[in-house]
């Protein structure tokens, strides 16, 4: 196998065969490629060659980068597939971009972030409608790979709906940790109906990652957090596949939520490694957008990294409800690597955001649109210019998460005054009825 486990602290070399997700001195670890050989092996065009392949592993938006992922042999990889997600460009209705996967969105999103050259790559779109099935099927392919019987994770919701229902595809045993009360119904119900044990922790997020961790050491089971290298060497397949996309013209810049900051990680290391091996001639930015009620990370670039922050986090987007979040060295290096960025939104800006994606039919769950807000943030500070081409992340589907899009539109949002609410309206079941409330509408 050519590739290693490598300590991101020390540099400490460790077998991929074997079970362990921290360095003995505790830091975390990367999957590491051999990049020299890789130069030789992989182009643009051996990529390209592969669109359109209906067969796996191919037909997978992961495995089509095999060989940037997990090289192996692909009858061992368990797939759906995913990935081959949309790119959607707010241009003008009429014309389509080029490229595998391209349509378009209405005009008012881009015009009202304030951006001419923005697309929106909708990971929502995925099997289990979020991009943890990316890195889940590296994780899940994994775990078997291992000999591994069991799998866990800790989960705000939509790593516990990807881990059960690629588990269930694996015949693994799948064992999720929630904080009690505080996931999206719609990923509450993928666990349950996936047939996770569900586990649900009264407490935190963060809580319920501790307690992950220590069960998983203690009873044998395969943990399958971000904190596990093989899921990022899947989620670095957003990158991947957006850039191929983008017919590999690099965007000035990637905007995406961060929680745990896994995301972050696996774009920095996408990014590093396309840079290494010539596949793009530069570097986008990165701006990681946080919830302002769950902004350790925030907080931390604020303090030039000096210092690692964490906080006791509340915020409406409960998928990034995180205040310690695991990957954190990762990130701060993926933010090095790309001279990127931190930026926080409040709920109010979030879920506004939100309904801006929403009512021009595309739709996203609330910790998705904190990067549309966050993008628009930084293009009214002047950091993201109006001329510039800008790639949003939109990580998890709008059904995920109805209690939030309901309550906004009925103004039910406690401490919320939401500028685009679309109230229902009740009626008597009469013609007139219909024509009263249609009026000045057609
Ligand atoms: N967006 C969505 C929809 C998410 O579910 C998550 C994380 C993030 C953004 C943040 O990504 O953690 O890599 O920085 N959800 C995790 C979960 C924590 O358990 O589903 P991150």
């Amino acid at each position: 196998m050519d590739f290693k486990l490598r300590c991101i602290a020390c540099g400490a070399e460790y077998l991929p065969q074997e079970i362990r997700y921290n360095c003995d001195c505790g830091g975390l670890l990367d999957v590491e490629h051999d990049l020299d050989s890789l130069r030789e092996q992989v182009s643009r065009e051996l990529f390209d060659n592969r669109l359109g392949d209906l067969a796996l592993p191919y037909a997978s938006g992961v495995w089509r980068y095999r060989e940037l992922i997990l090289p192996l042999d692909e009858r061992a990889i368990v797939s759906r597939p995913e990935g081959n997600t949309n790119l959607y460009r707010p241009s003008t209705a009429l014309r389509r971009s080029s490229g595998q996967g391209s349509g378009h969105c209405s005009l008012g999103l881009s015009n009202w972030l304030g951006v001419d050259d923005l697309y929106l790559k909708h990971e929502g779109e995925n099997p289990t409608g979020s991009f943890k099935d990316r890195g889940m099927t590296v994780g899940v392919t994994q775990a078997r790979f291992l000999g591994c019987r069991a799998v866990a994770c800790a989960s705000t919701g939509n790593t516990s709906a990807s881990l059960a229902a690629y588990a269930a595809l694996a015949g693994l045993s799948a064992i999720v940790f929630v904080p009690q009360g505080q996931i999206a119904f719609g990923k509450l119900s993928q666990a349950l109906a996936y047939g996770a044990k569900t586990l649900q922790v009264r407490g935190d997020f963060d809580t319920a990652m501790r307690l992950v961790r220590q069960t998983c050491d203690e009873l044998g089971i395969y943990l399958l957090n971000s904190v596990n290298p093989f899921r990022l060497e899947g989620q670095k397949s957003i990158v991947f596949e957006a850039l191929q996309q983008l017919g590999w013209e690099v965007p000035d810049w990637i905007v995406l939520p961060a929680g745990n900051l896994g995301n972050t990680s696996a774009f920095g290391k996408a990014l590093y490694e396309l840079k290494e091996l010539g596949l793009i001639g530069r570097m986008p930015r990165l701006a990681a957008v946080q919830a302002q009620g769950a902004n350790p990370f925030y907080r931390s670039f604020l303090g030039g990294f000096q210092r690692r922050e964490s906080v006791e986090a509340r915020t409406i987007a409960t998928a990034i409800r995180i205040g310690d979040p695991v990957s954190y060295p990762r990130a701060v290096r993926a933010l090095r690597w790309t001279d990127g960025l931190v930026a926080e939104v409040t709920d109010q800006e979030i879920m506004d955001a939100k309904a801006r994606v929403d009512a021009a039919g595309i739709g996203c769950e609330p910790a998705s649109a904190a990067a549309v807000a966050g993008a628009k943030k930084l293009v009214e500070a002047s950091v993201i210019g109006r001329k510039e081409k800008v790639l949003v992340i939109l990580t998890g589907h709008l059904l995920k998460d109805p209690q939030a899009t309901v309550g906004y539109h009925l103004e039910k949002l406690a401490g919320l005054t939401p500028a685009y609410a679309n109230c229902p309206v009740a009626i008597e079941p009469t013609l007139e009825a219909v024509q009263e409330a249609l009026e000045g509408r057609l």
